[in-house]
């Protein structure tokens, strides 16, 4: 049985709470940083958050899991969100990064009455994801993302703002990612049809979905998502 138990003390009204879904390497980290700051909420990033664990050691073999393009299991995962949903720089509302990602973990946001604004689908085509992914960079203690090619960091392998080095993930590797796009069709594209399924039964109570073109410049991109959920 799933236990996710929240106390969310939310002023109705004043919050922008919303989801970005999207395959691997569709840019929702990268997109997920703007928006956070636009609205001054937190980023609440599954994926960085499970890697910051590992630096704790590694007693349930996460690693394994997430090197294999497998997902961690549900129960994990929710329990996780829930006490981090429950903190308090989230009264004034969050961004899920990376969060449902199969339609239980949906269901438990639903049950808990967890309130959403929008769900955001970055839609990008496989062909891009590769290119994508095995030129980013990652300064792991902060989630910053650059690409070697697409937003270099001013100094090669340096994070701009500590100057510490960034690394490449251990699941970026060309075998995982198409693994890991197998796991995004099978589990979490259903999330696609049910939320948007979802917003048109109950379009004054359900959070609203858009489907956004992630392909083009990252401040295009940047800029579509903007203009769709600014206040
Ligand atoms: P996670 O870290 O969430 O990985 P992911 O969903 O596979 O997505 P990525 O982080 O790889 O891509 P992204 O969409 O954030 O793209 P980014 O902005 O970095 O999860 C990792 C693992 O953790 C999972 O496989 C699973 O095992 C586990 N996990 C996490 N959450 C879970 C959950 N809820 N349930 C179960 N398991 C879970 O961009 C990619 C690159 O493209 C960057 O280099 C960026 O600079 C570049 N880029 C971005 N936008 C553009 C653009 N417009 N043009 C050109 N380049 C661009
Ligand atoms: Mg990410």
């Amino acid at each position: 049985m799933i236990l996710f138990v929240l106390q969310l003390n939310i002023k109705l009204g004043e919050a922008m709470r919303l989801i970005l879904l999207g395959p691997p390497g569709a840019g929702k980290g990268t997109q997920a940083t703007f928006i956070a700051e636009y609205f001054k909420i937190p980023k609440i990033s599954t994926g960085d958050m499970l890697r910051n664990s590992l630096n704790n050691g590694d007693p349930f073999n996460l690693k394994s899991t997430m090197n294999s393009g497998k997902l961690i299991p549900d129960e994990v995962i929710i329990n996780i969100v829930s006490h981090r949903l429950n903190s308090s720089d989230c009264i004034n509302g969050y961004l899920l990064d990376g969060f449902p990602r199969t339609i239980p973990q949906a269901e438990a946001l639903k049950n808990n009455l967890i309130k959403l604004d929008y769900v955001i689908e970055l839609d990008v085509p496989d062909k891009n994801i590769i290119e994508r992914m095995s030129g980013r960079r990652l300064h792991p203690s902060s989630g910053r993302i650059y690409h070697v090619c697409f937003n270099p960091p001013k100094i090669e392998n340096v994070d701009d703002f500590t100057g510490e080095s960034l690394i490449q993930r251990d699941d970026d590797s060309e075998e995982t990612i198409r693994k890991r796009l197998l796991t995004y069709y099978k589990n979490t594209q259903p999330l696609i049809e049910y939320y948007s399924s979802l917003s048109k039964l109950n379009p004054y109570l359900a959070p609203k979905f858009f489907k956004v073109l992630g392909t083009g410049s990252i401040e295009k991109v940047k800029n579509r998502l903007l203009n769709i959920i600014k206040i």
